[in-house]
């Protein structure tokens, strides 16, 4: 370990497990203060603990909340002192439906969790990264924002409009020293996805039209947030980063 992300505080949102604690783990492992938020507080204590080095601070907060997502900045504030590393990754997908039986209630939920969370946390946590003059945010985002998800059109909806924000404020943010990227991953093992892969005839279509022949896994996501965060990723801004394992290539 080379503790990259030595002196920097991060916030990973939705790190009570999948890719979130994935990322949490690994940022605590390069050396960075971790904030993470999920929406219950025993279960973040839970992976707290099972991280070593002391290093990170449970704090639950529901995303699609703004009195959450304020408690959750001045709560890391109040302990670290500052926000350098923000990682928007909880997301939902309460509507895996056709798009004629979509209501209004589900359009408005999926665009507070999955996307307006990542503007509320972005402008409460941007300017002092501009002060600075340093700043790394990353938003996971999915495949699913470049190209539509069947029966998914509230998820790949949300997905696009996070990797256009994304490109937005990374050209804004770029000349005041903070990078924004996008992370787009195809199918990982976790939760969230089990519909496509807990099932084997599932799984075994999938991996026809995949060039790396196993099962993505949250840790291989890890890798390239760590990337982004730290200043191995200095020339790397407004990108939407897919990590697939080849699968998007099927399509060509
Ligand atoms: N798995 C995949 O195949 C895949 C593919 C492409 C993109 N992604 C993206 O990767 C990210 C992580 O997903 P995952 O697969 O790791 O899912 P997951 O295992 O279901 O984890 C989701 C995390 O988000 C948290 N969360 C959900 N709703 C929340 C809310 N309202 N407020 C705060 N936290 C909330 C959950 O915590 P609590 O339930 O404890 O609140 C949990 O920690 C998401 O943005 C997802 O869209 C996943």
């Amino acid at each position: 370990m080379s503790m990259i992300l030595k002196g920097k505080t991060a916030i990973v949102t939705g790190a009570s497990r999948g890719i979130g604690e994935a990322i949490a783990r690994s940022f605590a492992e390069e050396g960075a203060n971790v904030v993470i938020c999920g929406r219950k507080q025993e279960t973040l204590d839970a992976v707290a603990a099972k991280i070593p080095g002391g290093s990170v601070l449970p704090v639950a907060c529901h995303v699609g909340r703004a009195a959450d997502i304020q408690n959750l900045i001045a709560t890391a504030t109040a302990k670290f002192g500052q926000v350098d590393i923000l990682v928007n990754n909880a997301a939902t997908n309460i509507a895996q439906e056709p798009v004629l039986q979509i209501d209004e209630i589900k359009f408005d939920k999926m665009v507070e969790v999955n996307l307006k969370s990542a503007f509320r946390l972005m402008q409460a946590v941007a300017p002092g990264m501009c002060e600075r003059g340093w700043g790394s945010i990353i938003n996971i985002a999915s495949i699913s924002g470049l190209r539509p998800q069947y029966h998914g059109m509230l998820y790949s909806m949300t997905k696009a409009a996070l990797i256009m924000m994304t490109q937005s404020y990374a050209l804004e943010l770029g000349p005041k020293g903070v990078r924004v990227n996008a992370i787009c991953p195809g199918l990982i093992q976790t939760q969230l996805s089990e519909y496509y892969w807990k099932d084997e005839e599932k799984l075994a279509n999938q991996m026809r039209t995949q060039p790396v022949q196993h099962l993505g896994q949250p840790e291989e996501i890890a890798g390239l947030a760590v990337l982004l965060a730290s200043d191995r990723g200095s020339y790397i801004t407004g990108q939407a980063i897919v990590a697939d394992g080849g699968r998007t290539l099927a399509s060509l």
